[in-house]
């Protein structure tokens, strides 16, 4: 009973000689900022979820793929790999390259890990996001930790042709495998698959960096995927692999049971097309709890332009302000944001309305904000800081005739 071991999620993964998971690694289980209100990588993630759900609409108008974005990263090596096809030699079951639990379990090193038990559950269009975690080496684009999104898409002869009764499957006899295609697949409907996806996958690449972005195709190999190709996109002069996609080896569909099927995945990375979209310059920054980081992102429409400005290295400092508005005068909040930085200037990074509220007994308002104070070039100090915020209390009250509490 004492063995060693890992307990997290309820779960319990007794240590082993393939054990090299750290604490540290399993605090990243769970943090979610895919998920996270206003994150850059949630941004992007819900552009590719609404051109998905805007793109493959079903017969009574609804969304016929459906999104997976909170799945157990703890896999087993059967999901991350076998279920893939991945040889049992191959480079990337390596110790030195995934974070394992055990012999069995591990971080996931791809969403792809569950695209096989999806499927298997009968889902044909599905979404997956998630973190992934790989060991490699530590610079302004790699972080064990970083996150991914997949998607699958399978058909029947049915799907593709429901007029057409002669055209009852999607395979054909005799037919052998080459750079084009695989095996046993009818060759047209096999080209009619890979035109979708590269359709598809172009699209969403318009979408998301514009529609005059230029894109090519390069041929790819991965082992759960025949023919396999990478979508390069040309940015600042330089062509970047933005995703990964093949048409899904059939050995797959049907151990899953999709028997009947032909399908094409894809899978990507968000950092990497955050960073470019966004101009963020270190990867580190996505983890960032810093105010000045996350408010940058702090909008309504998730296809909302920005570019990413570098906030100081130097600590923030932040004190709260409230008040009671005035009785007899209209109040702004906008007035009062000019006010603050007309005398705080450059210092100020943030000014945000935390609390409001309204007393029945003394019919008044009050409102109170957090104003977070930060130097460029130096660390301010709580004694300069609280000057500023005197002055600023102090003109509030004269200029927008509010009360302080
Ligand atoms: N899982 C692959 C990766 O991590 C991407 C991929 C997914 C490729 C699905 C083809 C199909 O690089």
């Amino acid at each position: 009973k004492d063995i060693p071991h890992t307990a997290i999620g309820g779960c319990h993964y007794p240590h082993d000689d393939w054990t090299n998971v750290s604490t540290k690694m399993l605090s990243y289980v769970g943090r979610n900022i895919h998920l996270q209100n206003n994150h850059p990588l949630s941004l992007i993630r819900q552009r590719i979820v609404q051109f998905f759900h805007k793109t493959f609409i079903g017969r009574t108008g609804n969304a016929v793929f459906s999104v997976y974005d909170n799945l157990n990263p703890i896999v087993t090596v059967e999901e991350n790999f076998d279920s893939l096809l991945i040889p049992v030699d191959h480079p990337s079951r390596k110790k030195s390259d995934c974070y394992y639990l055990n012999q069995n379990h591990l971080l996931r090193a791809h969403t792809t890990a569950h695209q096989a038990r999806l499927m298997s559950m009968g889902l044909n269009n599905f979404l997956i996001v998630g973190d992934v975690y790989r060991r490699d080496e530590i610079d302004s684009t790699h972080y064990p930790v970083f996150h991914q999104v997949d998607a699958v898409r399978l058909r029947t002869a049915q799907d593709l042709f429901p007029l057409d009764a002669s055209i009852l499957s999607v395979f054909d006899k005799g037919v052998e495998r080459t750079e084009e295609t695989q095996e046993h697949y009818n060759k047209e409907i096999s080209c009619l698959m890979i035109n979708e996806m590269k359709k598809t996958l172009e699209m969403m690449a318009s979408e998301l960096f514009g529609k005059d972005v230029k894109t090519r195709w390069v041929s790819a190999y991965f082992p759960f995927t025949h023919p396999s190709f990478e979508l390069e996109i040309l940015h600042h002069d330089k062509w970047m692999e933005v995703l990964g996609c093949g048409l899904i080896e059939q050995k797959i569909l049907k151990t899953a049971g999709a028997v009947n099927h032909i399908g094409w995945a894809f899978g990507l990375g968000l950092e990497r097309l955050a960073m470019h979209l966004y101009e963020i310059p270190d990867i580190r920054l996505f983890w960032s709890e810093d105010l000045g980081f996350l408010s940058q992102f702090n909008v309504e429409d998730p296809r909302t332009p920005i570019k990413y400005k570098p906030v100081s290295i130097y600590p923030p400092c932040s004190n709260d302000i409230s008040f009671w508005l005035p009785q007899d005068a209209p109040f702004a909040s906008n007035d009062f944001y000019d006010l603050v930085r007309n005398i705080g200037g450059d210092l100020i990074e943030q000014v945000n309305l935390i609390d409001e509220f309204t007393s029945p007994k003394k019919k008044m308002t009050s409102h109170c904000y957090r104003i977070v104070y930060r130097h460029m070039e130096r660390t301010l100090t709580q004694e300069e800081v609280n000057v500023i915020h005197k002055d600023i209390e102090k003109t509030a009250v004269n200029e927008l005739k509010v009360t302080i509490r």
